[in-house]
């Protein structure tokens, strides 16, 4: 089946979510981060999927913005930066703007020319999300932004993937899903999606039961694989 609907995976995959810790690290009031944001941004993202993934399956569902408080509380205490209010503020303030990679415009822009349906599906909450893509300029480009909120469980419970069925009625063959979570590539290609997994930084395979279809470095052939 030819590729109709090119979905993808918002935190990560389209946005930089390492550039909030980064950011602040340059700045002079937040020298205290110079050495520490890489640990830093690992736990906090470490600890904020853990948490999706554990209230999804104890059924206790909250909004990705407050896990994703409870993941930074976590790394701030693990890196010894808690107790400092500014920093802690500071970075959550970054998350609502972060950074898009630099290739993603053009990738939308080229999906769009080519008559493909683009839309975010993301764990984010739809304030989240509105302020990630307002701030990468790439509202023009998405016909939708798709929030687990409307189900009330995280990924990779099948009801956020029915998401994307359900709002275009389109096969579930007809999908490029892509994402840089080797998990939720892994999710999706079970639920029977056409997955792109994008591995940047060269991550080992994850262990489960399925596989992406195709891995990627970066997405700038994004058009290419769904035909555009
Ligand atoms: C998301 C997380 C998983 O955007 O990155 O859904």
């Amino acid at each position: 089946m030819a590729i109709t609907t090119c979905i993808f995976d918002a935190y990560g995959t389209l946005f930089d979510v390492a550039a909030a810790a980064r950011q602040a690290a340059a700045e002079p009031e937040h020298s205290e981060l110079r050495d520490k944001w890489p640990d830093l941004a690992n736990h906090w993202r470490l600890k904020q999927l853990q948490y999706t993934w554990l209230r999804a399956i104890t059924d206790a569902h909250t909004d990705f913005w407050k896990v994703t408080q409870d993941g930074l509380d976590w790394a701030l205490e693990a890196t010894g930066l808690d107790g400092k209010p500014a920093l802690r503020k500071r970075l959550l303030d970054l998350y609502w703007e972060l950074q898009a990679y630099p290739e993603v415009p053009d990738m939308l822009r080229a999906l769009k020319a080519a008559g493909k349906r683009t839309a975010i599906l993301s764990n984010g909450s739809p304030a989240m999300l509105d302020g990630a893509v307002q701030s990468a300029g790439i509202g023009d480009v998405l016909d939708d932004v798709l929030s687990v909120e409307s189900v009330g469980v995280f990924k990779p419970d099948s009801r956020v993937y029915d998401l994307v069925p359900g709002r275009f009625g389109c096969a579930k063959d007809e999908v490029l899903f892509v994402s840089s979570n080797g998990w939720d590539a892994a999710g999706a290609s079970g639920y029977g999606f056409v997955t792109a997994w994008v591995n940047r930084s060269g991550e080992p395979m994850d262990r489960l039961p399925w596989r992406p279809v195709h891995v990627l470095s970066d997405l700038t052939s994004i058009p290419e694989l769904a035909g555009a």
